[in-house]
């Protein structure tokens, strides 16, 4: 590990605190030491795989313990769903991601969020064949026009937002989105607006208009999101979501990560 990576690492670290949904912990970075335990029913979900994605898998339940002694949970198990989501302890909801050079997750309270979504890639542009897969033209317009970002940079945030909405909208929803079934609006240069659009797709509790919170930084890109687990958003106050309270600074706790 060099120390440029490391600082990158740092840096997206202390980023994605910033800008997160209240109520939501956060721990990742690079993992600096040797491959963390793991605890008992994890094993079972990396059995036969290989040892860089034991690794991977270890670290990301490494800190997404980080994330919930953060909530005051002491440390447990982490298994695998046979969707390969990770089982959070009961009340509890999260979301692990990793990348080349970084590794995150986040927990929250599941009084607050019926699901929360985290994705972190690296800032390398979506390969153009996948584009159209991924988002519409207009979502790519939208991106370039509103945040001046190059077509393959947006639509690799754009990519990066869909991963964190189909995280956190499986989690809230037991319902699993494919790219095309979500429109992406940029409507600031750190938060988004992401609309289910499929008539065949669940509705989250709060309708579905969702907000979250994306950055850029060098070498990676991110975003979050949080759904709430209350149908009042929805009933009072349509546009009223994490995005808004996140940039309210409604932010009681800033969670600490691996310096
Ligand atoms: C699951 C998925 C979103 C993971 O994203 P990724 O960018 O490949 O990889 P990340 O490192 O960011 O995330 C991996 C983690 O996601 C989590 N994950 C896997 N399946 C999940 C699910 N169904 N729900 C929630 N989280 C899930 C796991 O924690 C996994 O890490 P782990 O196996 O070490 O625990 C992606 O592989 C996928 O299958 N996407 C479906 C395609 C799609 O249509 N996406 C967007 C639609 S809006």
């Amino acid at each position: 590990m060099s120390d440029s990576q490391a600082q990158a690492a740092s840096r997206a670290a202390a980023a994605i605190v910033e800008s997160l949904p209240p109520r939501v912990a956060f721990a990742g970075g690079l993992w600096r030491t040797a491959s963390p335990p793991l605890l008992p029913g994890e094993a079972e979900g990396v059995a036969g795989a290989l040892e860089a994605r034991r690794v991977e898998f270890a670290i990301g339940r490494a800190f997404a313990r980080q994330a919930l002694a953060a909530l005051g949970v002491a440390p447990c198990p982490i298994p695998r769903a046979r969707s390969r989501a990770p089982v959070w302890p009961e009340g509890l909801v999260g979301s692990i991601s990793h990348c080349d050079g970084f590794c995150g997750a986040i927990a929250a309270r599941g009084d607050l969020y019926a699901g929360v979504g985290l994705d972190v890639d690296s800032a390398a542009p979506l390969a153009r064949a996948s584009r159209p897969l991924v988002c519409a033209d207009g979502e790519l317009d939208d991106a370039q026009s509103r945040n001046g970002l190059a077509r393959d940079s947006a639509a690799k945030l754009i990519f990066s937002i869909k991963e964190s909405v189909y995280k956190a909208y499986a989690q809230a929803t037991g319902d699993f989105l494919d790219f095309l079934d979500v429109a992406v609006e940029l409507d600031s240069p750190s938060t988004f607006l992401a609309r289910i659009i499929a008539p065949h797709r669940r509705s989250p509790p709060g309708g579905p208009d969702l907000a979250g919170v994306f950055g850029l930084v060098p070498g990676f890109v991110f975003s979050a999101i949080g759904i709430s687990s209350s149908s009042r958003d929805q009933e009072h106050e349509p546009k009223s979501t994490s995005m808004d309270k996140a940039s309210r600074g409604d932010r009681p706790h800033q969670d600490a990560y691996p310096a």
